[in-house]
């Protein structure tokens, strides 16, 4: 069936990443450099995207992302992406960020949305790869 006729379940492009916080992620006071959580929070959003649209992705905007608490070196960080609606062209990813100690104790939470293009690229002119998103089940 041709993708744009097709239906995708949230759970089928829902994309998890698990990072221990290394020394090379940090900044001089030894916590996880904000920067380096927005590059994985854009990676495993554009494969969640990408996994949607079944095509390459390109981010267009990222929402507000606060930083609450420091996230420290040996901490243990889980990013969940997954597609809450699909337009046109473009997709919209929800992600959420869980930090935790080695013993799993809560740190932080973060949320964001990011939004995605399919990749013209990649679609040789034609249709930009929109597949349906159907929420209700994941
Ligand atoms: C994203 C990009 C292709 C959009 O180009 P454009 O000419 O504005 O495209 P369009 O006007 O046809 O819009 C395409 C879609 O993007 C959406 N869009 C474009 N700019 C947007 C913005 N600033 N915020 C939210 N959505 C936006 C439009 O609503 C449209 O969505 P739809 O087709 O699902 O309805 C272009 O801005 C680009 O190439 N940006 C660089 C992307 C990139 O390299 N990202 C990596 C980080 S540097």
């Amino acid at each position: 069936m041709d993708i744009e006729n097709k239906a995708k379940r949230v759970a089928e492009s829902k994309s998890v990443m698990t990072e221990m916080v290394m020394p090379n992620d940090a900044n001089p006071m030894g916590n996880l450099m904000g920067g380096n959580l927005l590059r994985w929070m854009d990676i495993i959003s554009s494969i969640c995207a990408g996994k949607h649209c079944e095509n390459q992705v390109v981010t267009v905007s990222v929402d507000n992302v606060a930083f609450k608490k420091p996230i420290h070196v040996g901490d243990i960080v889980t990013i969940e992406a997954m597609v809450t609606r699909s337009f046109h062209t473009s997709v919209e990813v929800y992600v959420e960020v869980y930090a935790a100690d080695i013993k799993g104790k809560k740190l932080q939470e973060v949320q964001s949305c990011l939004l995605y293009i399919c990749c013209p690229k990649y679609t040789r002119g034609k249709t930009r790869s929109r597949a349906r998103c159907s929420t209700t089940d994941r």
